[in-house]
């Protein structure tokens, strides 16, 4: 495998020619002298080349690329050596092939793939490098199977926890997002496949996705719901980004001049393409004029998309003009050549689930899983005295590498937490697995992909009597007992929300019944986003979150039960103690009703919950340890920075407890006497850092002052206002250790 520094000379260029030198319609792209284009990795040889190709294609070939000619395809031009452009879902691993023109897989035998755990257990681990680590692995695994475009990260900020996609999302901060969103496309792109950054933007519910009208202030959108998407392009340099859905400001975000053209492309500089998402596409010329390049979906045959028969019937009729059509497929060509799809002999041919990649799914499962109790040390798990263990659950067997209606992966390998155990416990260690509830639904419809949104899965909430009993049979009789509850990949899904925070299934009351027949209980929760932990958090002594975690996730899981691995994760998102509290709602502006304003504003999250002063069932960047760390030395390199200089925090964790493991120093920033409104803090730095037992290290974060920056509506310009800001260091949102003034003059 390929391995790269994250330290990276990046090769996005930021154009310095002002915007206002161009019409509505035209991008500072085509106005560049060619020269210019070599600084973004394409040689002239090859714009020249590009030049060739298209004076001798036809229109209709022109056209061809515009639009999927196929599920995951558009075409090439095989008499000009342009190849297709092949496309994967996607955040969980390479999703397995499907039929061309529907939604039934191939039936392929070649296509396992490694499952990755979901972009929520990425977050948590708070580790830039297990971003690219998992960016660089599922890139070969894209290659592997001949793929141009790899459909991920899927970088939306989670506004509401009970988004349906909140599992295939990083995180509520913006600062989390960048950090992770740009080495997992490096990651991706040092494997000469494209990252597709998805879904722009402000694409932050299920309910009505398809047309729903998203209305933020300027602040809100550049402050909270961009800067991944910024940064994925400045920063990581993305080949490609995909459309969202729904609408913003009245205009569907595949047609939307505001977002593609002034932001992305002339503000931002971004050269690489823009695919819709499928079948988010809802005009020929309009969406071509404000920047889609290509129209993916699935609803119709693939000649009546808009960007198929309809734009030639357009060119024909005068109503586009052949040099617009001719830009687009300048655009594709390019990225075509960056990832080496045209004329290369070295292109990067990958592996696909592989034992290395196994393990990268495991290393990123391991530092994910959050303790977020453990009250009487019943973690980790001491064998001394145990001979049988119950293990209760349907989540102890349950499978999520595919299920609901998003993208998954066929896999040969997904290592359950019961399969975790078995493997990781002596022998003389008697499992006694009970399922304890039944994934009971009224209705699920959700089976068969079609664009259109879905219901929730109605659940049965009563237990089933017999399972049940057998469940607090096995309780009884063991030494300790250990739950797997939780959701599961069909009831957090996409083209869903879910309706409130409960726990389906009537997990809650099998969790209380055990625990007073069992109280040497441990309990797991598998899922993607915020549940309702009140009463488990009460009644239970020691509680941990793990995730939709990938091939390896039952073994990590086992590691972390028994102390293996000292766990390390924080929560990525807030943990509400009832859905009120949360901003969209507590706002009432979720879902609305055909369109949305975003009346929380940038108080988005934590920055919420702090301002108001809410106290959550558990906050964001909470996760607790084996072992016991301890802060000191607290300080900064100075007392006082002007606008260019960076802000260098250092300090010294010591690990007084008798494990080693990883703590994640975190810096929040409070501006009090700010002119406006501001959020009671905001992350602005992090670093997770390993600290052997008995041992301290001296770590530090550095801050360039520019993240201190708000976004000015009144001038359109990020300011960093002067004077006293206060550093706060600590180890969750919570956890405030100390706080350091510093000046900025
Ligand atoms: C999803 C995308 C996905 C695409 C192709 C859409 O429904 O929103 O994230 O990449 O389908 O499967």
């Amino acid at each position: 495998m390929r391995v790269r520094l994250l330290v990276l000379s990046l090769t996005a260029i930021a154009l310095s020619v002002s915007s206002c030198n161009f019409d509505a319609k035209t991008t500072k792209e085509d106005r560049l002298p060619p020269s210019q284009f070599k600084s973004d990795g394409i040689s002239m040889e090859n714009e020249t080349k590009i030049d060739a190709l298209i004076a001798q294609m036809t229109l209709e070939e022109k056209v061809g690329m515009l639009h999927g000619n196929s599920m995951f395809a558009t075409a090439g031009v095989e008499r000009l050596g342009i190849p297709t452009l092949n496309m994967t879902d996607g955040p969980l691993g390479i999703r397995e092939e499907i039929s061309k023109d529907n939604w039934a897989p191939a039936g392929w035998d070649n296509d396992f793939a490694t499952y990755y755990p979901a972009a929520g257990s990425v977050a948590a681990t708070w580790n830039p490098e297990l971003a690219y680590k998992f960016g660089n692995s599922v890139g070969q695994e894209a290659r592997a199977r001949d793929k141009d475009v790899l459909l991920s990260p899927a970088v939306n900020i989670i506004r509401t926890p009970l988004g349906g996609r909140t599992y295939e999302y990083f995180t509520e901060d913006p600062f989390l997002n960048k950090k992770l969103a740009v080495p997992f496309i490096i990651g991706i792109q040092d494997n000469d496949v494209m990252a597709c950054v998805k879904h722009y933007a402000v694409n932050n519910q299920e309910t009505n996705r398809d047309y729903v009208d998203v209305n933020t202030d300027e602040r809100t959108l550049r402050e909270i719901y961009l800067p991944a998407f910024k940064a994925s392009i400045k920063e990581a340099n993305a080949y490609s980004v995909m459309g969202a859905y729904n609408k913003f400001r009245g205009d569907f975000l595949c047609e939307n001049d505001y977002m593609q053209n002034k932001i992305l492309r002339d503000e931002w500089g971004f050269k690489g393409i823009i695919i819709s998402d499928w079948a988010a596409v809802h005009s020929t010329v309009k969406s071509l004029m404000n920047g889609l390049d290509i129209e993916m979906g699935t609803r119709k045959p693939f000649n009546e998309y808009f960007l198929a028969d309809k734009l030639l019937a357009a060119t024909k009729a005068g109503e586009i003009s052949e040099k617009e059509i001719d830009k687009h497929v300048r655009r594709i060509l390019r990225v075509l050549f960056q990832v080496k799809a045209i004329e290369s002999a070295d292109r990067i041919k990958g592996s696909l689930a592989t034992e290395e990649h196994y393990k990268d799914a495991y290393d990123i499962a391991a530092e994910s899983i959050v303790l977020l109790k453990n009250e009487h040390k019943l973690l980790p798990l001491k064998l001394d005295g145990i001979n049988s263990i119950a293990v209760i659950g349907n989540n102890a067997t349950k499978k999520n590498a595919l299920g609901g209606f998003g993208a998954g992966v066929k896999t040969k390998r997904e290592v359950t937490p019961l399969d975790g155990l078995k493997n990781r416990l002596p022998e003389n260690i008697e499992i006694n697995y009970a399922e304890g509830y039944l994934e009971r639904y009224t209705k699920n419809d959700n089976d068969q992909k079609s664009e259109i949104t879905l219901n929730t899965p109605t659940t049965v909430t009563a237990l089933d009597p017999e399972k049940f009993q057998e469940a607090l049979e096995v309780a009884k009789n063991a030494d300790m007992a250990i739950i797997f509850a939780g959701s599961n990949r069909d009831y957090e899904t996409e083209a869903s929300d879910r309706k409130d925070l409960s726990l389906p299934f009537g997990q809650e009351e099998l969790i209380e019944k055990v625990l007073a027949v069992n109280p040497k209980t441990i309990v797991v929760m598998i899922g993607g986003a915020p549940f309702d932990l009140n009463t488990i958090k009460a009644e239970s002594s020691s509680l941990l979150w793990s995730w939709f975690n990938g091939s390896e996730g039952g073994n990590a899981l086992a590691d972390v039960i028994l102390g293996n691995i000292n766990p390390s994760g924080k929560l990525p998102w807030t943990m509400p103690k009832k859905i009120e509290d949360s901003p969209a709602h507590a706002t009432h502006s979720f879902p609305g009703d055909g369109s949305v304003t975003y009346e929380e504003g940038i108080l988005v999250g934590y920055r919420w919950f702090d301002t108001k002063n809410i106290e959550p069932l558990y906050p964001f960047g909470y996760g607790l340890s084996y072992t016991h760390f301890e802060f000191s030395k607290i300080g900064t390199n100075k007392e006082s920075y002007s606008e260019d200089e960076e802000i260098k925090i250092h300090f010294t964790i010591s690990n007084t407890g008798s494990q080693d493991g990883h703590e994640v120093a975190q810096v929040y920033v409070s501006h009090p006497g700010s002119s406006v409104e501001k959020a009671e803090k905001e992350l602005k730095g992090f670093n997770k850092v390993f600290v052997s037992k008995g041992a301290s290290q001296d770590a530090s974060i550095s801050i360039p002052v520019k993240e201190l920056a708000f976004y000015q509506e009144a001038t359109d310009k990020w300011i960093v206002e002067k004077g006293t800001y206060l550093l706060k260091i600590g180890n969750s949102s919570r956890n405030i250790l100390q706080e350091v003034p510093i000046k900025i003059h």
